[in-house]
């Protein structure tokens, strides 16, 4: 089994518009898909799509918090979440000819320290049955930029495999455990790095100083590029054929559920990468997150191009 890790779980709602955005008037919406949002929440669909048996876990709350659950159910998604007092807030994706996507991220409700030592006290139980744990996203206010720090070395002392895929202080301290995965994509690294980074000899060079920090599997996505992973074996590139992406946003969260099913089955790092990218570039193929068709995840895992290039 999977468990993904979603401290900053949203209702997504996907608003498909009529006519393209005209600021300052009113704007009718042609459809509307709502689901359990939160970047962990779709890494975790992308296991259950992968084949894998998943548990997401996290901190829910009200009654936004129990839609999401219902909606988790729909998706065929186990969960096992601890509540809190706050309510789970709402994320709006529009998107229009002319603008493609816009998101408005709404910051969520503060978590109390109590509500927090509570989810560390039950993580090991919730965590048990599983080899692989995934931590996505952003923390609510109230928690603290540690947290993936402290979640890593809990992990790790149970003798399971971690993936992290965040940003800014919690992706710089989280390395400080070392994961066994970190996926930045490039802006993420620039951040890490406090610099540009341009081409792939920089991308190469950084993620190298990541790995020789102690992290196994540092996983660069750089979106229609494909990804470089540098590990023990060597630095592999693996690149997607060329695609009529019809909506990117979280193929990063479907690569790493990806990530965690291959590690889960103990592939090789080419094999894993392979697979890795032909799970995200699917997820752009279809209109929702976290969401493929697993037959086209299939066919473009025979036709991505991956090797060792140094
Ligand atoms: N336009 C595209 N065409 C084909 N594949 C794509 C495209 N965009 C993304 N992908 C696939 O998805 C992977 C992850 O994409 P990206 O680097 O955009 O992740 P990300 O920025 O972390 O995304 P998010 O955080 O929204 O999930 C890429 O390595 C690639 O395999
Ligand atoms: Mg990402």
């Amino acid at each position: 089994m999977i468990t993904t890790v979603t401290l900053n779980a949203s209702i997504d709602k996907a608003y498909y518009m009529e006519s393209s955005i005209e600021n300052g008037t009113v704007m009718r919406v042609k459809a509307v898909h709502n689901s359990a949002g939160g970047k962990g929440l779709n890494v975790a669909r992308a296991v259950h799509l992968c084949g894998e048996e998943v548990l997401a876990t996290g901190l829910v709350g009200g009654y936004n918090g129990k839609y999401l659950e219902a909606l988790l159910d729909k998706d065929g998604v186990s969960h096992d979440f601890v509540h809190i007092q706050g309510e789970t807030r709402s994320c709006i994706n529009i998107l229009d000819e002319a603008y493609g996507s816009t998101e408005y991220l709404e910051p969520g409700c503060l978590v109390t320290g109590w509500e927090i030592q509570q989810f560390l006290k039950q993580f090991p139980e919730i965590i048990k049955e599983s080899s692989v744990v995934t931590m996505s996203g952003s923390v609510p206010a109230g928690v603290g930029k540690e947290i993936y720090k402290e979640l890593t070395d809990m992990v790790k002392t149970a003798g399971k495999q971690v993936i992290l895929d965040t940003s800014g202080e919690l992706l710089k301290q989280g390395i400080e455990s070392c994961p066994t995965v970190v996926k930045p994509n490039q802006e993420e690294l620039e951040m890490l790095f406090h610099t540009k980074i341009r081409g792939r000899e920089d991308v190469i060079e950084r993620a190298k100083e990541i790995r020789e920090k102690g992290i196994p599997y540092v996983i660069v996505s750089l979106g229609g590029e494909g990804a470089l992973m540098a590990c023990r074996e060597g630095v592999f590139q693996a690149v997607p054929p060329g695609i009529e992406a019809v909506n990117t946003v979280g193929c990063g969260d479907s690569m790493v559920g990806a990530v965690a099913a291959a590690l889960h089955r103990g592939w090789e790092p080419e094999k894993m990468l392979r697979y890795a990218v032909a799970v995200a570039s699917a997820n752009a193929l279809s209109p929702n997150t976290g969401d493929f068709d697993p037959a086209v995840s299939e066919r473009l895992f025979g036709q991505v191009e991956c090797r060792r290039i140094c």
